[in-house]
C-alpha cells in the first residue's frame, strides 16, 4: 500500500511540489490533492507533498516572486509540480505570475505544452450534432520560445513617440523538439499530425517552421502531415474538429487555440495541461486562470485541475492511477455531478469528494 505524506520524503518516493497560488488555484488544487490522496493506495510509489506559497500574497508581503534557487530545488528535488493558477489584480502587469509560471516553464526548459481536447459527454459541446469521438485531439503547444521570450522592450515609453516591441523567437532546435514530440505522440494515436501556423504573413519566422515540418515529414512517412493556416485553423475547430488528432503550433497560437479547445468541451473549467520536458520535474496546471471573477466562492470547477493531476500521474510513470482519475472525472460527468459552470449544482470541494469516491470504485 502507498500513501501520501507531507513533507519528510518516505524512500522512493514521488516528491510533488504543489503551488496552488492565486484567486481559484488554491480552492481547485485542494480538490486535485484530495483525489491524489484517494488514489494513492493504489500507486506503485508513496506520495510526498510539499507545499510552496508563491503568488499575489507572498508578492503583496515581502516581494517575492520565484526566490532565488526555487528552480534548481524542483528540478533536482521533486517529480513533478502541481500548480493551480496565478493572476491578481492587486498587482501591476502580473509581474508575479509572470517570473513564476513562464519563469518555470522556461527555466526548467518544459517545452511541450501538452493540452488535450477531448469530449467527455454530447452534452457538454456548444457545436451541434457534434459526438464524443467527433473530438479528441491533442495540442502540442511549444512552451519555451515564440513571442512569450521576453525579448524585446520600450523606446520613449510614455511619450507619444513610444515604439513597443515583443520579438518572434524561433530556433530550428525549438521547433524541431516541439514538431517530434507531435509525429511521436500521433503514432501513438490517430496518426495524424496538422501544424498550424502563420507562414503566409510571418515569412521568416513561419518559414523555419514550414521547412522543418517538410523535413521531419519524410523521417515520419507514416503519419498523415498537413497544415492549416491559424485563421483557418480556428474555424475547422469548430466546423469540423474530427479533422484534428494532434494539432501542433507556436507558443502565442497554442495559448489562443486551447482556449477555443476548451470552449468546444465544456469549457475552461474542464481543460488540462502539462507542462513538459520528458523525463525531467515538470508542471501540471489547469488551462484556466485565477478567475477573480468567481474565486472564493466554491462555484470553481476542480475538473481541470483534477485531470491536470492524472496527466501528471502519468508523467511519473504511474499510469494505472492516472487512468482511474480520468475514469472517475468521465464518471462524474456523466452524472451530471458537476459545478454550475457545467450545468450541475454542487460547490467545489463537493464536486472533488464525487471524484474522490469515484477513483475507489473504478476499475
Ligand atoms: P480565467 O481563465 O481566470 O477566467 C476566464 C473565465 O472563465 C472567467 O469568467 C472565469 O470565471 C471562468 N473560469 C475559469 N476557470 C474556471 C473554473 N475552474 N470553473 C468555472 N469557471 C472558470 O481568465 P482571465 O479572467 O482572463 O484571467 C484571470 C487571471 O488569471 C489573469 O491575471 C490572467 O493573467 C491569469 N491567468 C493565469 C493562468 C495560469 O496561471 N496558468 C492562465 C490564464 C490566465
Ligand atoms: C495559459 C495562460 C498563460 C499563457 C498566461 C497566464 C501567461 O494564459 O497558461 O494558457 O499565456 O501561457
Ligand atoms: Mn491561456
Amino acid at each position: 500500500m502507498s500513501g501520501v505524506t507531507q513533507g519528510n520524503a518516505a524512500k522512493g518516493a514521488h516528491r510533488i511540489a504543489v503551488i496552488p497560488g492565486d484567486g481559484i488555484g488554491p480552492e481547485v488544487t485542494a480538490e486535485a490533492v484530495k483525489v491524489l490522496r484517494a488514489v494513492a493506495p493504489v500507486m506503485r510509489r508513496p506520495v510526498e507533498l510539499q507545499e510552496f506559497d508563491w503568488g499575489a500574497e507572498r508578492w503583496l508581503r515581502d516581494g517575492t516572486t520565484l526566490p532565488k534557487g526555487a528552480m534548481e530545488e524542483l528540478r533536482d528535488g521533486y517529480s513533478a509540480i502541481l500548480f493551480g493558477a496565478l493572476g491578481d489584480p492587486r498587482v501591476p502587469e502580473q509581474v508575479h505570475a509572470r517570473d513564476i509560471l513562464l519563469g518555470l516553464r522556461f527555466q526548467l526548459d518544459l517545452y511541450i505544452n501538452l493540452r488535450p481536447v477531448e469530449l467527455l459527454d454530447e452534452r457538454l459541446t456548444p457545436l451541434k450534432g457534434k459526438r464524443v469521438s467527433d473530438i479528441d485531439m491533442l495540442v502540442f503547444r511549444e512552451n519555451t520560445e515564440g513571442l512569450y521570450a521576453g525579448v524585446g522592450g520600450n523606446f520613449k515609453k510614455g511619450t507619444a513617440d513610444e515604439i513597443a516591441i515583443n520579438e518572434d523567437i524561433n530556433t530550428r532546435k525549438g521547433v524541431e523538439r516541439i514538431l517530434r514530440a507531435a509525429f511521436e505522440a500521433a503514432r501513438g494515436r490517430r496518426k495524424k499530425v496538422c501544424m498550424s501556423d502563420k507562414a503566409n504573413a510571418l515569412t521568416y519566422a513561419h518559414g523555419l517552421w514550414q521547412r522543418t515540418f517538410a523535413e521531419l515529414k519524410k523521417e515520419y512517412a507514416d503519419v498523415e502531415a498537413t497544415h492549416l493556416y491559424v485563421d483557418v485553423a480556428a474555424m475547422e475547430m469548430v466546423r469540423a474538429p474530427e479533422r484534428f488528432d494532434v494539432l501542433v503550433t507556436s507558443n502565442m497560437f497554442g495559448d489562443i487555440l486551447t482556449d477555443l479547445g476548451a470552449a468546444i468541451v465544456g469549457g475552461l473549467g474542464l481543460a488540462a495541461s502539462g507542462n513538459i520536458h520528458p523525463g525531467r520535474c515538470s508542471l501540471f496546471e489547469p488551462v484556466h486562470g485565477s478567475a477573480p471573477d468567481i474565486a472564493g466562492k466554491g462555484l470553481a470547477n476542480p475538473l481541470g485541475a483534477i485531470s491536470s493531476m492524472a496527466m501528471m500521474l502519468e508523467h511519473i510513470g504511474e499510469g494505472a492511477a492516472a487512468a482511474r482519475v480520468q475514469a472517475a472525472v468521465a464518471r462524474v460527468v456523466t452524472d451530471g455531478a458537476v459545478t454550475r459552470d457545467l450545468g450541475g449544482m454542487l460547490s467545489t470541494p463537493a464536486c472533488g469528494d464525487r471524484v474522490a469516491d469515484a477513483v475507489g470504485k473504478a476499475a
